[in-house]
């Protein structure tokens, strides 16, 4: 039965419809509300805003649930290759045997970068930021490669471009960065082999491809896939309405991940932990600071608008950081550091109070330190991991029939009308 809430004003009752997504969320329909009442409403930061209807990712942040196209993210974790997961993501479930070979054929095919395209990258100053870079060539990719015919085959190919180049782009930053010669994809190797290999094989030194970790950028990389409607995925969703094209769409959502208080979170964090190493390991310091409200610091890698509880994605991170490093021998202070602060935080009244908890960002940092991801780098190896979440968003928008330009209103606060002075009366 359809069901409606019933909002009085002036005497006038109006019925505006409730929509229940297929977990049970509900939301109040207000689509008719300016025609009807002349009121818009007010939601800064979009805290009660639902901007979609969208069939991709489900959360629920009270219950820490994460499911892509109704699948756990700890079974995508545990069972699943990257590749199996953007697939279900862009296109609703996942590939059988045969479709995932073409997929893969797909992404080998498209996994070469135009040539030209490394004087770009030689011609930014040396202390650009990754992100900045990233987000540039992205935009910069719709010059290089010329519109196909159809939009349906443009769109099939930009997606698999997009997936297939930007991971070898970002090796080959990499390498630039180092005045090292770029090393080119391989059809032999798996999606994240492949990766790691751009990454770190060299003339002098093969690149020893070590299984955990493999298996950890696997996992990584899962767990960034989507997150439904972010800052970032709302910024291409937004661009994207208006119709520009798919590039400068994922361009926009590498320039707001890039943010601290999004992805640039997990460099944010190694850099917070090494400045509270370096200040002699002070956890109970740092909390304090962090719930001073005169203080601008916070614990990076804590919080989230929709999980009041601890993130699915960071229990995941945690526990496969702990087995990475084991297995690897390695012994990071900084990883002793982030369970110190963790237990430290989840004692405080404050942060128990605010329901702050570890969010995916916390231990990743110690995850890519481990596999030898240089700190500046990490905000692209989630925004490489993000790239089907945003594909996927993208070309629902385009598809729903519905989908207009984004365009928010707003309150005007400022001056009343008033007479325009020529400059020798101001
Ligand atoms: N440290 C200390 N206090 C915090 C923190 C933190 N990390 N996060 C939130 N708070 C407090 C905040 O001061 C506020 O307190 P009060 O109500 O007393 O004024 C309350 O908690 C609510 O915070 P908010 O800023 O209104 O929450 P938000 O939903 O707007 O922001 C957030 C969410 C993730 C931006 C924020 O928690 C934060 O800045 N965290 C640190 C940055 C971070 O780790 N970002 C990665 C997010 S997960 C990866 C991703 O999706 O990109």
């Amino acid at each position: 039965m359809d069901e409606f809430i019933t909002l009085t004003y002036n005497g006038k009752e109006i019925k505006l419809p409730v929509i229940t997504g297929s977990e049970g969320e509900k939301a109040i329909d207000i689509s008719t509300l300016r025609a009807e009442t002349g009121f818009i409403t007010l939601d800064p930061g979009y805290g009660n805003t639902g901007s979609c209807l969208s069939a991709i990712t489900f959360m629920d942040g009270e219950k820490g649930i994460l499911r892509y196209r109704g699948i756990p993210v700890e079974q995508l974790a545990e069972k699943a290759s990257f590749k199996e997961t953007a697939y279900l993501l862009i296109n609703g479930r996942l590939p059988n045997r045969e479709e995932l070979t073409r997929f893969s054929v797909m992404l080998n095919d498209n996994s070469l970068v135009h040539t030209d395209l490394k004087a770009f990258y030689q011609n930014f100053p040396r202390a650009s930021h990754p992100m900045g870079i990233l987000s540039s060539m992205v935009n910069a990719m719709k010059s290089f490669y010329p519109e196909l015919d159809t939009l349906e085959e443009e769109i099939n190919i930009t997606m698999t471009r997009l997936l297939a180049k930007v991971r070898t782009m970002a090796a080959m930053s990499y390498k630039i960065s180092r005045g090292h010669e770029i090393v080119l994809p391989r059809p032999d190797l798996t999606y994240c082999e492949n990766f790691l290999n751009m990454m770190f094989d060299t003339p002098v030194r093969s690149y020893e491809m070590k299984r955990e970790v493999v298996n950890a950028l696997r996992v990584f990389w899962i767990l960034h896939a989507d997150h439904e409607q972010n800052c970032s995925t709302s910024a291409v969703r937004m661009v994207g309405s208006a119709r520009v094209n798919l590039y400068a769409a994922i361009s926009s959502g590498i320039a707001a991940l890039w943010g601290p208080l999004h992805g640039g979170a997990n460099q944010a964090v190694i850099e917070m932990l090494t400045a509270i190493q370096k200040d002699g390991g002070n956890c109970a310091k740092a909390i304090e600071r962090s719930k001073d409200k005169n203080d601008p610091f916070r614990l990076m890698g804590f919080g989230h608008r929709v999980y009041k509880t601890y993130d699915p994605r960071a229990k995941i991170m945690k526990k496969m950081c702990d087995e990475l490093l084991e297995s690897m021998h390695i012994n990071d202070p900084l990883l002793d550091l982030a369970r110190e602060l963790e237990a430290f935080a989840l004692k405080d009244p404050y942060f128990v109070d605010h329901h702050l908890y570890p969010n995916v960002d916390f231990y990743s940092g110690i995850v890519l330190r481990a596999i030898g991801i240089p700190t500046k780098m990490f905000t692209v190896m989630f925004a490489i991991g993000r790239l089907p979440g945003w594909i996927a968003q993208w070309k629902e928008s385009m598809d729903d029939p519905k989908w207009r330009i984004s365009r928010p209103r707003q309150i005007y606060t400022g001056s009343l009308k008033y007479d325009y002075v020529p400059i020798h009366a101001r």
